[in-house]
């Protein structure tokens, strides 16, 4: 049964920390790599690295949701809008990574190959599901690459005006350090 934590746990902050460093990674890759020309070093390297890292973190954060599920968290602090507004946020940063994941997903395997893992493993591919589904894709993975950019930078900044102005515990139970 849940019961009343002071912090994130261990595994939830590393995770997040971890999470937020690859996303700002991705998403400086990402804006990178398309303009590549063919004669570049990185021009399938980057591609392959961006595609196999997306898929161990969309591994790694539907066991984030589960394990969010299954273990306690600390209250959300602030006033009522505060405290309605960062919910709706944290889902929203949620529902923009699926996004992402699956019109990844999508953008790679239109031709039916699938998506290898750093020579690892191979996540199979379903070929093309529908018409123009490339372009489409990669359309819906530009805006939600943006958007969850834009939130997680709304995100941090509230963060930070939580720890320096009102100097409540939001940024360190992300740390482990709730007084
Ligand atoms: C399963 C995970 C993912 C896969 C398979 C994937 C795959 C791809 C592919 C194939 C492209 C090239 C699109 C094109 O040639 O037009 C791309 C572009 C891009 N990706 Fe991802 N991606 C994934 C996750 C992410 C994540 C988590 C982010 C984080 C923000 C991200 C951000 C971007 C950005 C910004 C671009 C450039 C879009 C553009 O300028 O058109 N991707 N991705
Ligand atoms: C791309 C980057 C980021 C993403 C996708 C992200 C996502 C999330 C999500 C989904 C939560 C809800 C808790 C959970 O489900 O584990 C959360 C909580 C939190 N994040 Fe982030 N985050 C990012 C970056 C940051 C940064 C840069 C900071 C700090 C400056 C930060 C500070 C926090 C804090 C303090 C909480 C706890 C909020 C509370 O419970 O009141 N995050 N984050």
């Amino acid at each position: 049964m849940k019961s009343e934590v002071k912090n994130y746990n261990p595994i939830a902050r590393s995770v997040h920390w971890i999470s937020a460093v690859v996303v700002i990674g991705m998403f400086a890759v990402g804006l990178w790599m398309v303009d590549l020309s063919y004669y570049s070093e990185w021009y399938r390297t980057a591609p392959h690295w961006h595609k196999s890292i997306g898929i161990l973190l969309a591994g790694l954060t539907i066991f984030r949701f589960i394990w969010k599920y299954v273990t306690a968290s600390p209250k959300v602090e602030g006033s009522a809008i505060e405290k309605a507004g960062a919910k709706l946020v944290h889902l929203a940063m949620y529902i923009a990574l699926a996004v992402l994941f699956i019109s990844g997903y999508l953008i790679s395997t239109e031709d039916g190959r699938g998506i290898d893992v750093f020579n690892w493993f191979t996540v199979p591919g379903a070929g093309a599901l529908f018409e123009n589904q490339a372009d489409t894709a990669g359309l819906i993975h530009f805006y939600a690459a943006w958007a969850l950019i834009l939130m997680a930078g709304a995100h941090a900044l509230a963060a930070l005006k939580h720890h320096f102005i009102n100097k409540d515990n939001t940024l360190r139970k992300m740390i482990g350090a709730s007084k």
